[in-house]
């Protein structure tokens, strides 16, 4: 009797243990390969790429170009963005290809004759869109890395346009506070300037041929020839400035990542002129010396450590950074531990920091948009690419061009119009981001991964405009120092600082009451309306046992595919 009441108690205990880890959430786990993006069928197209011998580059560029039809909010390739990579031997590296400001470009361009910045002027329409990179970014890792030939990569990409792609319930609800926007720039018998639904099926014409054109032609099927007349004839006949000869002097540059040790971590991300690798370094290494996970996952204390961290972190990005062929950017001192240790001298587990004794400036609210887009990718050899791209905005600078099928980017708005005067990110900037004739515009994309014990560990980004930096950070602690896996690190709620506004952003219904009662009793500006969401992060997690972990965003409608 006794032994039969033992092995019922294991039995029990069996099936409580099988239930629990059912309902604990873990992402789609892999053996060998995986491709997280914003949209399955990209996600898909990538796998595909691999399953038939591609390496992880040569998704990459399938799946930048899947983006660009499955999610044109912000996959792109008329806009720009950033790749990290970590090859299966170790060597590691980046690409920019960020877009530039076009020839006549120049500081003001922006402001009225009284020096005031024109409102709209950087965010919509023609006016607002930079050089694009996007194209020659991944025909030069498709040059450099790639081992399938371009035709086969772009197939699938082109025969998904010509099908289309279904809405979904999500981009539906994305989409339609934006028809006004459409129709204004656009006019009314443009592609986008009618509502649509879930379940539409939207097919792109036009796009598959301009992608056919860079299937054939390479690079020169964008920047030169037919598809370059016709896309710089149209921006400037909506009133833009990017011409043929800017579209032709477009280059891309590999640069060096910015690479620094956590605890027991590497970390390996984009360095300037995105401000990603750079604040997140800082951010990191303000906070290393805390005990942060004794802290508690989403603590009062975590949340004031990190937010105090990030508050002098985002301070000097909007100070010092920019492109670094234009400005020089004193990393050696930002980056010294000394400096660091300096920064959070006055830093106080009491009291908030007042941004104003931090540095100065005021500043609007501004309603932020959560776009750009991010994937992550390894393959069967353990190559692994962290890639973000954006338009800017949801939809760029709305501005469609219906003849070549896709959105121009409003990536002149990542400058700094004016100094001491926000973006449409609420970012205030500094001359060290002030627009000149082929400069690149400071950016916030994070694209990451992560060493662990000398081995590869995660890849992770996200969207987010200048909230990217601290989604990505939170991200890795997520699972670093609180154990949670993928998935659930990428769940798990969200908060940003960023200087100034001197607000703490949470994401709503994430944190509780009494947490954000204790710390406005410390000072602190809760702030729960800017944003319904912070950060879509896609990323991998290497198992200790080789397997691959994804975490995809379900703040989206992003998917992980892989075998
Ligand atoms: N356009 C957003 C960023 O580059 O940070």
């Amino acid at each position: 009797m006794r032994t039969i009441k033992i092995l019922l108690i294991c039995f029990l205990a069996l099936i409580y243990s099988c239930k629990k880890k059912n309902n604990s959430t873990t992402g789609l786990i892999t053996t060998k390969a995986m491709v997280v993006s914003a949209r399955e069928e990209a996600s898909k197209i990538g796998t595909d790429i691999l399953k038939q011998g591609g390496n992880a580059f040569d998704a990459m560029v399938a799946t930048q170009f899947a983006l660009a039809v499955a999610h044109p909010s912000a996959g792109n390739i008329s806009g720009g963005g950033f790749m990290v990579y970590r090859k299966e031997n170790g060597d590691i590296g980046s690409i920019d290809f960020r877009e530039k400001a076009p020839l006549s470009a120049h500081k003001d361009m922006y402001l009225d004759s009284t020096g005031n910045v024109i409102p709209g002027m950087s965010t919509l329409g023609a006016t607002a869109v930079g050089v694009p990179g996007s194209v020659a970014g991944a025909i030069e890792v498709h040059k450099k890395f790639g081992t399938l030939p371009l035709s086969k990569i772009l197939a699938p990409v082109i025969a998904l346009a010509e099908k289309g792609v279904v809405v979904t319930e999500k981009q539906e609800k994305k989409i339609a506070p934006y028809l006004q926007d459409f129709i204004k720039v656009n006019g009314e018998y443009s592609k986008f300037s009618i509502p649509y639904k879930a379940g539409d099926t939207i097919k792109y014409k036009a796009l598959a041929n301009t992608l056919k054109s860079i299937s054939k032609h390479g690079r020169d099927g964008f920047y030169k020839g037919d598809v370059a007349k016709k896309l710089s004839s149209f921006i400037q006949k909506n009133g833009g400035f990017v011409t043929e000869e800017d579209l032709e002097k477009y280059n891309v540059k590999w640069r060096q990542p910015v690479i620094f040790k956590y605890k027991e971590l590497k970390i390996i991300s984009m360095g300037a002129p995105s401000s990603g690798g750079i604040t997140m370094q800082q951010i990191f290494k303000m906070i290393e010396p805390h005990n942060i996970k004794e802290f508690g996952h989403n603590s009062t204390k975590s949340i004031q450590l990190f937010t105090e961290a990030s508050r002098r972190a985002y301070a000097d990005r909007n100070y010092f950074l920019g492109d670094p062929d234009f400005v020089s950017i004193p990393l050696d001192v930002l980056l010294s531990n000394d400096y660091l240790e300096n920064r959070m001298k006055d830093f106080s587990f009491d009291k908030a920091t007042k941004s104003s004794t931090v540095s100065h400036g005021e500043v609007n609210i501004i309603s932020e948009s959560n776009e750009t887009t991010h994937y992550s990718i390894i393959d069967k050899d353990g190559n692994a690419v962290s890639v973000t791209t954006t338009l800017n905005g949801n939809y760029g600078s709305k501005l469609f061009c219906d003849e070549l099928g896709f959105f121009l980017n409003n990536e002149m708005d990542d400058f700094s119009a004016k100094p001491g005067i926000p973006n449409m990110f609420g970012l205030i900037g500094a001359d060290a981001n002030s627009i000149a004739p082929e400069k690149r515009m400071l950016s916030s994309m994070t694209p990451t991964i992560v060493e662990k014990d000398n081995k590869l560990w995660m890849v992770v980004g996200t969207p987010g405009g200048s909230t990217i930096i601290t989604a990505v950070a939170q991200t890795i602690l997520n699972t670093y120092e609180y154990s949670l896996n993928m998935q659930e690190a990428v769940n798990a709620p969200r908060f940003h600082h960023q200087w100034l506004p001197d607000a703490v952003i949470f994401e709503p219904n994430g944190f509780s009451k009494a947490l954000k009662e204790e710390l406005k009793a410390k000072e602190y500006i809760i702030n729960e309306e800017r944003t319904p969401i912070i950060g879509k992060v896609d990323a991998i997690l290497v198992l200790p046992d080789g397997r691959l972990e994804a975490g995809a965003d379900k703040r989206g409608d992003d998917t992980a595919v892989g075998y």
